[in-house]
Protein backbone atom coordinates (compact mmCIF):
# COMPACT_ATOMS: atom_id res chain seq x y z
CA UNK A 1 0.00 0.00 0.00
CA UNK A 2 1.12 3.48 -0.78
CA UNK A 3 0.99 5.80 2.12
CA UNK A 4 -0.82 8.84 1.56
CA UNK A 5 -1.94 10.13 4.40
CA UNK A 6 1.20 12.48 4.59
CA UNK A 7 0.88 15.77 7.02
CA UNK A 8 -1.85 17.44 4.73
CA UNK A 9 -4.83 15.94 5.83
CA UNK A 10 -4.02 16.21 9.98
CA UNK A 11 -5.55 18.83 11.44
CA UNK A 12 -4.75 22.19 10.16
CA UNK A 13 -3.04 21.43 7.31
CA UNK A 14 -3.43 22.29 3.42
CA UNK A 15 -6.82 20.30 2.38
CA UNK A 16 -6.22 17.44 -0.10
CA UNK A 17 -6.80 18.00 -3.93
CA UNK A 18 -7.09 14.88 -6.10
CA UNK A 19 -7.09 14.67 -9.79
CA UNK A 20 -7.76 11.01 -11.19
CA UNK A 21 -6.44 9.68 -14.90
CA UNK A 22 -7.35 8.17 -17.23
CA UNK A 23 -5.76 7.74 -20.85
CA UNK A 24 -9.57 9.45 -22.22
CA UNK A 25 -10.89 11.11 -19.45
CA UNK A 26 -14.61 9.59 -20.46
CA UNK A 27 -14.78 6.47 -19.18
CA UNK A 28 -12.91 5.35 -16.07
CA UNK A 29 -11.73 8.42 -14.84
CA UNK A 30 -14.71 10.82 -14.75
CA UNK A 31 -16.40 7.73 -12.59
CA UNK A 32 -13.84 7.66 -10.28
CA UNK A 33 -14.55 11.68 -9.99
CA UNK A 34 -17.90 10.93 -8.95
CA UNK A 35 -17.18 8.51 -6.44
CA UNK A 36 -14.67 10.54 -4.89
CA UNK A 37 -17.32 13.55 -4.74
CA UNK A 38 -19.78 11.66 -3.19
CA UNK A 39 -16.65 10.45 -0.29
CA UNK A 40 -15.95 13.62 0.09
CA UNK A 41 -19.87 14.91 0.63
CA UNK A 42 -20.01 11.57 2.88
CA UNK A 43 -17.41 12.68 4.75
CA UNK A 44 -18.61 16.62 5.17
CA UNK A 45 -15.56 17.45 3.24
CA UNK A 46 -14.62 20.23 0.50
CA UNK A 47 -12.01 19.12 -1.49
CA UNK A 48 -11.10 20.04 -4.40
CA UNK A 49 -11.59 16.66 -6.87
CA UNK A 50 -11.03 16.30 -10.70
CA UNK A 51 -10.32 14.39 -13.63
CA UNK A 52 -8.29 14.34 -16.70
CA UNK A 53 -6.64 11.98 -19.39
CA UNK A 54 -3.94 12.15 -20.44
CA UNK A 55 -4.39 11.53 -24.28
CA UNK A 56 -6.17 14.50 -25.67
CA UNK A 57 -8.35 12.39 -28.44
CA UNK A 58 -11.66 13.60 -26.31
CA UNK A 59 -11.29 16.98 -24.72
CA UNK A 60 -13.93 19.10 -24.01
CA UNK A 61 -16.54 16.11 -24.64
CA UNK A 62 -18.79 14.86 -22.31
CA UNK A 63 -18.50 11.39 -20.47
CA UNK A 64 -19.26 8.39 -22.74
CA UNK A 65 -22.95 8.09 -22.63
CA UNK A 66 -22.56 4.84 -20.71
CA UNK A 67 -20.42 6.09 -18.34
CA UNK A 68 -23.53 8.72 -17.82
CA UNK A 69 -25.91 5.80 -17.91
CA UNK A 70 -24.04 4.29 -15.13
CA UNK A 71 -24.15 7.06 -12.95
CA UNK A 72 -27.75 8.13 -13.38
CA UNK A 73 -28.07 4.53 -12.52
CA UNK A 74 -26.70 5.14 -9.36
CA UNK A 75 -28.82 8.54 -9.13
CA UNK A 76 -26.53 10.92 -10.38
CA UNK A 77 -25.41 12.87 -13.06
CA UNK A 78 -22.00 13.49 -14.35
CA UNK A 79 -23.38 15.19 -17.90
CA UNK A 80 -21.49 18.31 -17.50
CA UNK A 81 -18.50 16.95 -16.51
CA UNK A 82 -16.42 17.95 -19.79
CA UNK A 83 -12.59 15.56 -20.48
CA UNK A 84 -9.65 18.21 -20.03
CA UNK A 85 -6.12 16.53 -20.99
CA UNK A 86 -3.56 16.56 -18.11
CA UNK A 87 -1.24 19.64 -17.95
CA UNK A 88 2.27 20.14 -16.74
CA UNK A 89 0.28 22.78 -13.99
CA UNK A 90 -1.48 19.77 -12.19
CA UNK A 91 1.54 18.00 -10.79
CA UNK A 92 1.64 21.37 -8.82
CA UNK A 93 -2.02 22.38 -8.38
CA UNK A 94 -2.99 18.46 -7.13
CA UNK A 95 -1.61 17.12 -3.70
CA UNK A 96 -2.39 13.79 -5.61
CA UNK A 97 -2.65 12.05 -9.03
CA UNK A 98 -4.13 8.98 -9.00
CA UNK A 99 -3.61 6.64 -11.68
CA UNK A 100 -6.87 4.22 -13.09
CA UNK A 101 -4.36 2.13 -14.84
CA UNK A 102 -0.33 1.42 -14.58
CA UNK A 103 -0.36 2.58 -18.16
CA UNK A 104 -1.71 6.09 -17.10
CA UNK A 105 0.87 6.19 -14.11
CA UNK A 106 3.80 5.71 -16.41
CA UNK A 107 2.52 8.09 -19.20
CA UNK A 108 2.63 10.58 -15.83
CA UNK A 109 5.81 9.44 -14.27
CA UNK A 110 7.82 10.40 -17.59
CA UNK A 111 5.55 13.48 -18.00
CA UNK A 112 6.17 14.71 -14.64
CA UNK A 113 8.02 18.09 -14.46
CA UNK A 114 11.26 17.78 -11.97
CA UNK A 115 9.93 20.10 -9.31
CA UNK A 116 6.43 18.07 -9.21
CA UNK A 117 4.88 18.26 -5.92
CA UNK A 118 1.90 15.74 -6.69
CA UNK A 119 2.48 12.38 -5.37
CA UNK A 120 1.29 10.13 -8.04
CA UNK A 121 -0.25 6.22 -7.17
CA UNK A 122 -2.46 3.87 -8.53
CA UNK A 123 -5.94 4.15 -7.49
CA UNK A 124 -6.01 -0.06 -6.26
CA UNK A 125 -2.50 -0.04 -4.86
CA UNK A 126 -4.81 1.35 -1.88
CA UNK A 127 -6.56 -1.43 -1.80
CA UNK A 128 -5.28 -4.60 0.10
CA UNK A 129 -5.13 -7.64 -1.72
CA UNK A 130 -5.81 -5.58 -5.54
CA UNK A 131 -2.31 -3.76 -5.23
CA UNK A 132 -0.67 -3.06 -9.02
CA UNK A 133 -3.99 -3.78 -10.55
CA UNK A 134 -5.60 -1.15 -12.74
CA UNK A 135 -9.49 -0.57 -12.87
CA UNK A 136 -11.53 -2.36 -15.45
CA UNK A 137 -11.37 -0.45 -18.44
CA UNK A 138 -14.98 -0.40 -19.71
CA UNK A 139 -14.39 1.22 -23.53
CA UNK A 140 -15.06 -1.63 -25.42
CA UNK A 141 -17.56 -2.76 -23.46
CA UNK A 142 -21.57 -2.89 -22.42
CA UNK A 143 -23.34 -1.40 -19.58
CA UNK A 144 -21.89 -4.79 -17.58
CA UNK A 145 -18.75 -3.54 -18.38
CA UNK A 146 -19.16 -0.03 -17.10
CA UNK A 147 -21.05 -1.39 -13.50
CA UNK A 148 -17.79 -3.41 -13.01
CA UNK A 149 -15.77 -0.31 -13.68
CA UNK A 150 -17.93 1.34 -11.15
CA UNK A 151 -17.60 -1.54 -8.70
CA UNK A 152 -14.05 -0.69 -9.28
CA UNK A 153 -13.97 2.89 -8.41
CA UNK A 154 -16.39 2.68 -5.63
CA UNK A 155 -13.92 0.32 -3.91
CA UNK A 156 -10.46 2.61 -4.67
CA UNK A 157 -11.98 5.83 -3.90
CA UNK A 158 -13.28 4.76 -0.34
CA UNK A 159 -10.16 2.91 0.64
CA UNK A 160 -8.62 5.94 -0.75
CA UNK A 161 -10.79 8.17 1.35
CA UNK A 162 -9.95 6.09 4.23
CA UNK A 163 -5.72 6.39 3.62
CA UNK A 164 -6.43 10.48 3.77
CA UNK A 165 -8.23 10.54 6.54
CA UNK A 166 -5.97 8.20 8.88
CA UNK A 167 -4.28 10.20 11.30
P1 LIG B 1 -11.05 6.07 -20.59
O1 LIG B 1 -11.50 5.15 -21.83
O2 LIG B 1 -9.53 6.18 -20.68
O3 LIG B 1 -11.49 5.25 -19.42
O4 LIG B 1 -11.76 7.37 -20.74
C1 LIG B 1 -11.07 5.36 -23.13
C2 LIG B 1 -11.55 6.44 -23.83
C3 LIG B 1 -11.14 6.64 -25.14
C4 LIG B 1 -10.26 5.75 -25.71
C5 LIG B 1 -9.77 4.68 -25.00
C6 LIG B 1 -10.18 4.48 -23.70
N1 LIG B 1 -9.86 5.97 -27.05
O5 LIG B 1 -9.10 5.14 -27.58
O6 LIG B 1 -10.26 6.97 -27.66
Amino acid sequence: MVDVAESATRSGGPQPAILFVCLGNICRSPLAELAMRLEVARHGLEWTIDSAGTGDWHVGHPPDPRARAEARRHGHDIDSYRARQVSVDDFARFSHIIALDRSNLADLRAQAPADATAQLSLLLDHVPGREGEGVFDPYHGDAAAFAETWMDVTTGTAALMRALIRT
